[in-house]
C-alpha cells in the first residue's frame, strides 16, 4: 500500500476517470474526499465502494467511512475555498489534491460563446488555480510537504478543431504546472500533469454512441483500444506515492500512443 496515512482530495470524482481514481487511492491505503457537482448519486456509489478498502484517519473522533463525499462547483472560487476547508475538516489533514474536475464544450471557434468560454476556463484553469492555491496555503501553515495532480490531456499539446476554450485550459494547465513546480519545490511540493488520451467515460458519451467517429478513432491509437479510468489512475496513484518524490513539473501521457500517431495515407 503505497498511501497509508495520506489523505487525498479528487476534485469531480463522482463519476469517470475521477471516481477511477478515487478508489485506487483508496486501494492503496489513502482516506479519500470524493467531489461532486450534480450526481450526488454517483458520490454515493464512488463511497460505496470506497468502503470497502481500509484507511486511517488523524482526529480525535474518527468518522466511521475512509471515505467522505462533498458537493462543490469547482468554477466557483468560494465553493471550493470552501471544499479544501471542509475536506481538511473533516480528516484532520490533506496531502494530495487531484485536479480532476473538468469539462468541454464542442463548437467551432466563431460561434463559441462568452458564456462556454467562462464555464470551461472557470472549471479546467481558474479552479484549478484556486484550489491549488488553497491547498499550498494549507501545507504551508502546518509545515508539511504535499503532492499535486493535475489531470491534463492530450490537447494541452494536440489541436482538438471545435474545443478551442478545453484547449487553452488544458494549454494554461501545462504551463501552471511548469510555474509551479519551481515555485514550489523549495516547500518540498510536487506538482504534476497526467493526461489523458481518449478514455471511455461520460465525457465521451456521444463518441461512444457513434460507431463510425469511434472506429476513425480507434484507427489513430496504436494500442487499438481506448483508455480506462483504471488506467489513469495508476499513474497518478505512482505520483502521489513517495516513489516519485523526484518528479516535478513533469506531464505524463496516458493515452495509448494516441499523440505522436500522425501517418501520412
Ligand atoms: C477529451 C475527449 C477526447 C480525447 C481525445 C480528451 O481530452 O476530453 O473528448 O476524446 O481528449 O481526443
Amino acid at each position: 500500500m503505497k498511501l497509508k496515512d495520506k489523505v487525498a482530495l479528487v476534485t469531480g470524482s463522482s463519476q469517470g476517470i475521477g471516481q477511477g481514481i478515487v478508489l485506487r487511492l483508496a486501494q492503496e491505503g489513502a482516506n479519500v474526499i470524493i467531489n461532486y457537482r450534480s450526481h450526488p448519486e454517483g458520490a454515493e456509489d464512488t463511497l460505496a465502494k470506497v468502503e470497502a478498502v481500509g484507511g486511517k484517519c488523524y482526529m480525535a473522533q474518527c468518522p466511521k467511512s475512509h471515505g467522505f463525499t462533498i458537493k462543490a462547483d469547482l468554477g466557483s472560487v468560494s465553493e471550493l475555498q470552501q471544499l479544501i476547508t471542509e475536506s481538511i475538516e473533516h480528516f484532520g489533514k490533506l496531502d494530495i489534491l487531484v485536479n480532476n474536475a473538468g469539462i468541454e464544450k464542442h463548437a467551432p471557434f466563431w460561434e463559441v460563446t462568452e458564456a462556454d468560454y467562462d464555464a470551461v476556463m472557470n472549471v479546467n484553469l481558474k479552479g484549478v488555480f484556486f484550489a491549488t492555491q488553497a491547498f499550498v496555503q494549507h501545507l504551508i501553515a502546518t509545515n508539511r510537504t504535499g503532492k499535486i495532480i493535475n489531470i491534463s490531456s492530450v490537447h494541452e499539446e494536440l489541436p482538438f478543431p471545435n474545443f478551442a476554450a478545453y484547449c487553452t485550459s488544458k494549454g494554461g494547465m501545462k504551463m501552471l504546472t511548469r510555474n509551479l513546480a519551481v515555485e514550489l519545490g523549495a516547500l518540498g511540493i510536487t506538482i504534476n500533469n497526467v493526461a489523458p488520451g481518449a478514455i471511455a467515460t461520460p465525457i465521451n458519451t456521444k463518441l461512444l454512441n457513434n460507431p463510425e467517429k469511434l472506429g476513425a478513432l480507434l484507427q489513430n491509437i496504436p494500442l487499438g483500444r481506448l483508455g480506462q479510468p483504471q488506467d489513469i489512475a495508476s499513474m497518478v496513484a505512482f505520483l502521489a506515492s513517495a516513489d516519485a518524490d523526484y518528479i516535478t513539473g513533469s506531464t505524463f501521457f496516458v493515452d495509448g500512443g494516441l499523440l505522436w500517431n500522425y501517418q501520412e495515407q
